[in-house]
């Protein structure tokens, strides 16, 4: 099912690399790694150009620990972003795509803003996740570890569908043991997207002139610049066509709308309760038993 639907940022690669190369970067950190998508990339950039590449990620997949004991000049640490944050530099340009709720968000923003500034930097921020499903409504990989007073009521077992604000349990796209979502999407605090307008809103009002530019494809990448910044019209060229493009938002309503078509038929499909029990490691007799025994809401069989 993964496969069915993209999701790294490494999909949007050219498009960001092309803009760290018009901003002449060398420092970069990712917030979020994962499995690696994005980091191997980034670092295959900076090589050449003497870079540095930190990455933040509590729980980072295998593929990444493996690959990053094998990197002398990519740092990993190992543990949430705003735990992070205190300890690290000013950095040319910063990849967000962490924890997707408000709080996070806004936080790791207002810090990389302090920093950045501090430092008499140009912030280069790239935020994945500024479109549906966490534009508007919280995601949280660590609930317990969000204060009481910014956490939505959330679950894990119920899934964002598109056409409704509330989540519908046990259908929808959802994370199961691995994410929960806000119930309900909207509101104030809520949202990778909020959180972003939050904190262009209280930059602004501290008197700095921020770009916004966003791209309506693979869950939304979002683009924050400073206007000041000596290469901030090139950037404006290059991401113009980009920004809102409407046929790209379509495309991606499209792909959104089919991939919960899938899911649907998926979660309507009666599941057997056996782990693995798809026919390849068990005997047939094997197989005949465990059917006997541990089925549940699976048609009874006919022969
Ligand atoms: C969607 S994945 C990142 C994908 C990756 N950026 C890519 O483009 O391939 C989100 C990652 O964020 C990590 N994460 C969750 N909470 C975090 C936090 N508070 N700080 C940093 N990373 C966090 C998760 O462990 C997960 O690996």
């Amino acid at each position: 099912m993964s496969n069915l639907l993209i999701h790294s940022m490494n999909e949007f690669r050219d498009l960001i690399l092309a803009t760290l190369d018009i901003a002449v970067v060398t420092d970069v950190v990712e917030i979020g790694t994962e499995y690696g998508g994005m980091s191997t990339v980034l670092s295959a950039w900076l090589k050449p150009r003497n870079g540095r590449l930190r990455c933040i990620d509590p729980s980072a997949k295998p593929a990444f620990l493996e690959w990053v004991a094998t990197e002398s000049d990519v740092q990993h640490l190992a543990c949430p972003s705003l735990e992070a944050m205190p300890h690290l530099s000013a950095a040319d340009a910063w990849l967000i795509d962490g924890d997707h709720n408000w709080y996070t968000v806004f936080h790791e923003l207002e810090g990389i803003f302090a920093k950045t500034w501090a430092a008499g930097k140009h912030p280069l921020i790239f935020l994945h996740d500024v479109c549906w499903p966490c534009a508007r409504r919280d995601m949280y990989y660590a609930p317990e570890s969000i204060p009481q007073e910014f956490r939505k009521p959330f679950t894990f077992n119920a899934g964002a569908v598109l056409d409704n604000a509330v989540t519908v349990p046990g259908r929808g796209f959802r994370g199961g043991n691995d994410f929960a979502y806000a119930d309900t999407e909207g509101g104030p605090r809520n949202g990778v997207l909020t959180a972003v307008e939050d904190s262009l809103i209280s930059q602004t009002a501290a008197g700095h002139k921020l770009a916004w530019c966003r791209v309506p494809a693979v869950f939304g990448l979002g683009i924050i610049f400073d206007t000041a910044a000596p290469w901030s019209k090139a950037v404006v060229a290059h991401l113009l066509p980009w920004h809102e493009n409407k046929l790209i938002a379509t495309l991606e309503q499209n792909r959104l709308a089919n991939f919960l078509t899938v899911v649907n038929m998926e979660d309507s499909i009666p599941m057997c309760s056996v782990p693995v029990f798809d026919g390849t490691y068990f005997s047939e007799v094997e197989q005949e038993a465990l059917w006997g025994k541990f089925y549940t809401g699976a048609p009874q069989r006919q022969r």
